[in-house]
């Protein structure tokens, strides 16, 4: 197959190459101005000192766009609009449908990317801060690797510390069969013996004990935490398939293969001078933050912080990784700043590697509050999948809540609407599957009569045009999503195929229309359809055939 022609990249190749700088160029702002646009003659009218005009004018006379676009424009104050020639948009649209990856090209630079996402608790539900960080997880690992790069996913379950030493002892002394529990009974006897610790000194006192024998290896206190951490992960698994996510038990790397590395690491930081003892316990004083990072507490304990610092090292210096994305809460912003400080300190995380926390908003109720349960407590991820069930299938219901989910821009609260998630009309993930099914279901209807199409030929209608266009960009939208880490555009650029295509529908006939103009456009639709397709999988959702 030829190789995919990229519209803008290519455009951007030859103007840098007749001006000499970069052309910046932008899709057009509205359908008069062509298709894309660019300010390079204000720019270098403004370094040469001579009216913008007259550069772009100059430059408009120079360049020679003329194998790719209708004569070029000068708009408004200089402004140069390109309009691609509507037999390079068809075979653009050609080269989308002949293209299994429907024009997602391979990264130059392929990186090793480690993606720290989920990671619940054991013992305790998933709950809705973790529905977030799965969907996005996800979607970022599913958009990475089409992209050409080599992403290792890291579930970091909390599986190790304190909380272990009490809920051991309150198994014993229950005299509980913990194999019998689900994850729903395990949060029950958290919650158990977490009363239970603060009613008694004494108990309190046997979990601490406990912990230093989970420490040790003692063989009765591993054998019941690891009881608890498999009927952890077979809820969590069942909450994962439910989701149709791709995490499975490859990716798990939770807190407890750290333990090994704790006290090195501290040793390590404590060699070098970058940790010190202070009030007892063994801290790194990092600029800009107002408490010191504490590697290990008075106690002798390490916490949160020590691990997040041993996973670090092993990211990059056993699994390679060249970059690092941390999908979790945007409450913990803080703990991530801090512990990539003392990585860059320590030399954990060297210059070239690229460390991002992405944060995420909350999810609210329909009355605007932080969703919450009638107690006060978080809501359980598989309580929200239910309520979205009560509306629609399972696969409209998840489009609905992914959709809903990577939409707006991450940082932002989205409200829990499962009525208007779900609805097929509107800016949801149910209309891109709709949209999806009916354009299936006009190419089943060629295929019934043995219709043959292969090629977009015939691009006469300023619809056809557009929706050309659009599909041409599919590519450029992946790459910005690998880069920027933002869905929403993603999102954003399949609701505006979406409304392409219906615009397309209204204006060209495509079933009832004849010979090359008909074969034309059940091609587009093909293309089409291709690209939704792709694109909804890019987020993780689902593109059914018939709804
Ligand atoms: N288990 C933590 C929680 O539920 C999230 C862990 C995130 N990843 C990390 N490397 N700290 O809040």
């Amino acid at each position: 197959m030829a190789t995919m022609l990229s519209l803008p990249v290519e455009l951007t190749a030859r103007l840098t190459q007749a001006a000499g700088i970069d052309p910046e160029l932008r899709p057009a702002t509205r359908p008069q101005f062509g298709h894309y646009q660019t300010n390079l003659a204000l720019r270098l009218a403004k370094a040469e000192g001579r009216p913008p005009r007259e550069v772009a004018q100059r430059l408009v006379s120079q360049i020679d766009l003329a194998d790719l676009c209708e004569p070029l424009e000068i708009a408004g104050p200089g402004f140069i609009n390109l309009r691609i020639r509507a037999d390079v948009l068809a075979r653009v649209a050609s080269q989308v449908l002949a293209d299994p990856r429907a024009g997602i090209a391979t990264t130059a630079s392929p990186q090793t990317v480690v993606v720290d996402y989920s990671s619940p608790n054991v013992a305790k539900q998933m709950h809705v801060g973790h529905l977030r960080s799965t969907i996005i997880g996800d979607c970022f690992t599913r958009v990475l690797r089409a992209t050409g790069h080599v992403v290792i996913p890291q579930n970091h379950i909390g599986d190790w510390g304190r909380q272990f030493g009490m809920l051991v002892e309150q198994i014993l002394d229950e005299g509980m069969d913990v194999g019998g529990l689900d994850l729903a009974g395990a949060e029950a006897l958290y919650q158990r013996a977490n009363t239970h610790l603060n009613e008694s000194d004494e108990f309190a006192g046997r979990s601490r004990d406990r912990v230093v024998a989970l420490q040790a290896g003692d063989p009765e206190t591993r054998r019941i935490w690891q009881q608890l951490i498999d009927i952890s992960l077979a809820g969590f698994n069942a909450t994962y398939q439910r989701m149709n996510v791709l995490l499975t038990d490859a990716d798990l790397a939770g807190e407890s293969i750290y333990n090994a590395d704790l006290a090195p690491v501290a040793e390590d930081l404590e060699t070098r001078g970058l940790a010190v003892v202070d009030a007892g316990a063994l801290v790194v004083f990092v600029e800009g933050f107002n408490a010191p990072a504490i590697i290990r507490n008075a106690q002798g304990g390490f916490g949160y912080t020590c691990t997040d610092l041993a996973a670090l090292r092993h990211r990059v210096g056993t699994l390679h990784a060249t970059r690092l994305i941390y999908v979790v809460g945007t409450p913990q912003t803080h703990h991530f700043e801090q512990v990539f400080a003392v990585g860059r300190l320590a030399g954990y995380l060297p210059a070239g590697v690229l460390s991002e926390h992405v944060g995420f908003g909350q999810v609210l109720g329909t009355d605007g509050k932080k969703l919450s349960t009638r107690e006060g407590n978080a809501v359980t991820l598989n309580s929200l999948l239910d309520a979205a069930e009560a509306e629609a299938s399972p696969s409209v219901a998840l489009a609905a809540i992914k959709y809903a989910d990577l939409s707006s821009g991450l940082q932002k609260d989205y409200t829990f609407d499962a009525d208007r998630m779900v609805a097929t009309t509107g800016d949801t993930g149910p209309y891109l599957q709709y949209a999806h099914a009916r354009v299936c279901q006009i190419l089943r209807k060629a295929e019934a009569e043995n219709y043959a199409y292969s090629e977009v030929t015939v691009l006469t209608e300023p619809a056809e045009q557009t929706l050309a266009l659009t599909l041409s960009r599919f590519g450029e939208i992946v790459d910005l999503v690998a880069e920027t880490l933002q869905p929403h555009r993603l999102c954003g650029y399949l609701y505006e195929l979406a409304g392409a295509l219906s615009a397309f529908y209204e204006q060209c006939p495509v079933l009832r229309s004849e010979g090359e103009v008909r074969t034309s456009r059940l091609a587009l639709c093909a293309a089409t359809r291709q690209v939704l397709a792709a694109g909804l999988d890019l987020l993780g959702i689902e593109a059914p055939d018939r709804m």
